[in-house]
């Protein structure tokens, strides 16, 4: 929530917290009681961020109270499902996310819990074209309204990042292949190793302490070394001492290689260790893509020179391209001499080629061209090449070789088949 008001500008110091109970969880008049203490100070309180599955203990905050006093005042509800919003997916686990319909928005990593492959994260907001209205910026260069296709489908202008992956198609798979009740076992499977791990772990007393009954898949205990189990237990150089425990158990694990559990502090509680089931497989995951890696890979095999000449080849790629379409006048004109590897033309097909270029009946027609050329790609399945409009220019195609495989037979292909489709219009 801090990060989210340091980007905003809104300062993090004007998010406000509520203090959880024991159990992790943010009553309802708690809330109410912070967001009076804030109309006190003469701050307006304009959104309440709840969580459904606390990271560290997996606790769900009472939605449905909340969003009573959330309604009350006039406050957009949000809630944070990221690590428990897939209990909605089990008949026995849904009633913890109870009130979920009457939130703004809530988010959902199905990445966490549902072994879709990072990344993955799903917001669902209750009010539909909002996203639209707060960032659509109606770049014409990117979101053609002239699309042979329902163009609403284009999701990259309401949200702030714009290209991105497909991550909801993984999620879609793993949903159509499990189904409904695939979905909801593996929910319950979790939950079911979550609890045997509980009850291993009560069984290990007094080597093993629970910091608590989990209230979801998470199960946070303590490892009681020998040495520590005839102090007391409300002692300061318990306490101390214990925290100290993880941390160093945690090193012995990373040394040896053996595996992974994390530990922390929280409230009152020395370092301890949550472990997570999160996989029915029962292997213990935490943590995210190392992206950087594939680039250092990439980096460390091809070398400076590799990457250099890298670089290289798809400039000399982009000339050649450049030549072929210079040759191929007058059916392709460049918009201009690429300053990069961006090959920006135009398709013109032979009844265009008799009308003035400086009329605006040219440009008219040549407009359409493009985007008629790229439906024919689409239907046909041949290729994809983006167009749009740029300043006083006609929608115009742009090729990027980005990849250095591209051939030059690629190249006079790619050509070819917009001559083979346009060549009619
Ligand atoms: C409750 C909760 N919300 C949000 C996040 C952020 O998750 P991510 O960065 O994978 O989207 C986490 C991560 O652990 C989380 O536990």
């Amino acid at each position: 929530m801090k990060r989210a008001a340091a980007i905003l500008g809104i300062g993090t110091e004007h998010v406000y917290e509520v203090d959880p109970d024991e159990s992790g969880r943010v009553s309802a008049e708690k809330m109410e009681e912070k967001i009076l203490y804030c109309h006190e100070l003469g701050f307006s309180v304009f959104f309440v961020g709840i969580t459904a599955g606390t990271t560290v203990f997996g606790a769900f905050d009472p939605i449905e109270d909340i969003a009573v006093v959330c309604r009350k005042y006039n406050i957009w509800l949000h809630v944070d499902g990221a690590w428990g919003g897939s209990a909605l997916l089990s008949p026995k686990t849904k009633h913890l996310l109870q009130g979920i319909d009457k939130a703004d928005s809530f988010t959902w990593n199905p990445h966490k819990l549902m072994s879709v492959h990072l990344q993955c994260s799903a917001i669902l907001i209750r009010h539909s074209n909002i996203l639209m209205q707060a960032n659509q910026m109606l770049a014409g260069y990117l979101f053609q309204p002239d699309k042979h296709y329902e163009t609403s489908l284009d999701t990259g202008d309401k949200t702030i990042q714009c290209g991105r992956h497909i991550d909801i198609f993984k999620l879609w798979l793993g949903w159509k292949a499990r189904g409904h009740q695939g979905y909801a076992e593996h929910v319950e499977t979790l939950l079911k190793k979550a609890n045997f791990f509980y009850e291993i772990i009560s069984k290990r007393e007094p080597f093993f302490r629970m910091v608590m009954k989990p209230p979801f898949i998470n199960v946070c205990f303590w490892y009681v070394p020998p040495s520590l189990q005839n102090i007391d237990q409300t002692s300061l150089e318990y306490k101390e001492r214990l925290d100290k425990i993880a941390p160093r158990i945690k090193e012995r694990m990373m040394t040896n290689g053996t595996m992974m559990v994390g530990y922390q502090r929280l409230d009152h509680h020395p370092n301890f260790f949550r472990a997570i089931i999160s996989n029915p497989a029962t292997t213990i995951q935490c943590g995210r893509h190392i992206d950087i890696f594939k680039l250092w890979l990439g980096w460390k095999a091809r070398g400076h020179q590799g990457y250099a000449e890298h670089v290289e080849t798809l400039l000399k790629k982009a000339n050649f391209f450049y030549e072929i379409i210079s040759k191929r006048e007058p059916f392709f004109r460049m918009v201009m001499k690429p300053p990069f590897i961006n090959v920006c033309f135009w398709y013109i097909p032979p009844s265009l080629q008799n009308i003035d270029q400086t009329s605006l009946e040219y440009k008219e027609r040549l407009d359409k061209i493009a985007p008629r050329i790229k439906e024919r790609m689409m239907t046909n399945g041949t290729m994809m090449v983006g167009y749009q409009r740029l300043d006083h220019h006609p929608n115009f195609f742009r090729a990027i070789i980005s990849n250095p495989a591209t051939t030059k037979d690629d190249i006079i292909a790619m050509i070819d088949e917009i001559h083979e489709l346009g060549h009619d219009l």
